[in-house]
């Protein structure tokens, strides 16, 4: 499969038109950026862990019952998807207090919660992502209750799969985010990408971030926290 025209371009992805009409490719880039997109950098090989990781994350979830977008992968950052419309909704799951949950509500960084939690921001990036809840998305159209309902039904699964999966790993999953998307006939599927970018990661023994936040707040060992993630998801491949 082949890549023809490009559709869309985004902070870290580019992706691309097929000869099947159902189909993309997306196309990971090494491009890093944090706070809406004002902080800019680079991260080497982040485009690879990406890509890679995502593409493993969601064949595990996809055995465990969860419906993807994924289809295959063509290279170490291209991959062909099902082609769907995102809907607007940044879904965030967190196990463990951190990054706004802690600023928001002015608690310390690392209070294992007894149930995980639930939040929607409203992907935009004009308006800077805000906070909404389901009766706003309803409101505004962006989903039906059924489709919230499957929505929330699928990312507590996710958090499920991937919390004991990334513990076996000795790695804590504290929060992540996950974007769905609806494809041509209707179906709602875990869509974008899951990787550092969009997870929070800390080693078991020492808490030490495997994640983006060491770009976002410029902790220095960047593109090792890529490796040494990515290095802990491939070896048991
Ligand atoms: P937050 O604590 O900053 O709200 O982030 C929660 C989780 O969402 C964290 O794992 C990082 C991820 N995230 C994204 O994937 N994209 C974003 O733009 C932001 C702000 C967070």
């Amino acid at each position: 499969m082949e890549k023809k025209e490009q559709l869309y371009e985004g902070k870290a992805k580019k992706v691309y038109a097929t000869s099947d009409k159902n189909l993309c490719i997306v196309s990971y880039k090494d491009d890093a950026t944090a706070f809406n997109g004002l902080k800019k950098g680079t991260i080497v090989g982040k485009g690879v862990v990406n890509n890679r990781m995502t593409n493993m994350m969601m064949r595990l979830l996809e055995k465990k019952g969860v419906p993807t977008h994924f289809v295959e992968e063509l290279s170490d950052r291209d991959t062909v998807v099902k082609k769907v419309s995102i809907v607007p909704l940044e879904v965030i799951i967190r196990n463990v207090s951190a990054g706004s949950f802690a600023k928001r509500y002015g608690v310390e960084e690392g209070i294992v919660f007894d149930e995980p939690t639930i939040e929607f921001s409203y992907k935009n990036d004009d308006l800077g992502d805000p906070l909404i809840n389901t009766y706003h998305a309803l409101a505004l159209k962006l989903a039906t209750k059924e489709e919230i309902e499957l929505i929330k039904k699928y990312a507590f699964k996710v958090n499920e799969v991937l919390k004991e999966y990334f513990l076996s790993l000795g790695v804590k999953l504290i929060d992540f985010k996950l974007e769905f998307g609806k494809t041509a006939d209707g179906k709602i599927v875990l869509a974008d990408e899951i990787s550092p970018d969009t997870c929070r990661f800390w080693d078991v023994k020492t808490n030490e971030k495997l994640d983006k936040d060491r770009f976002r707040r410029d902790l220095g060992g960047v593109e090792d926290a890529y490796k040494e993630i990515f290095a802990r998801v491939t070896k048991g491949e």
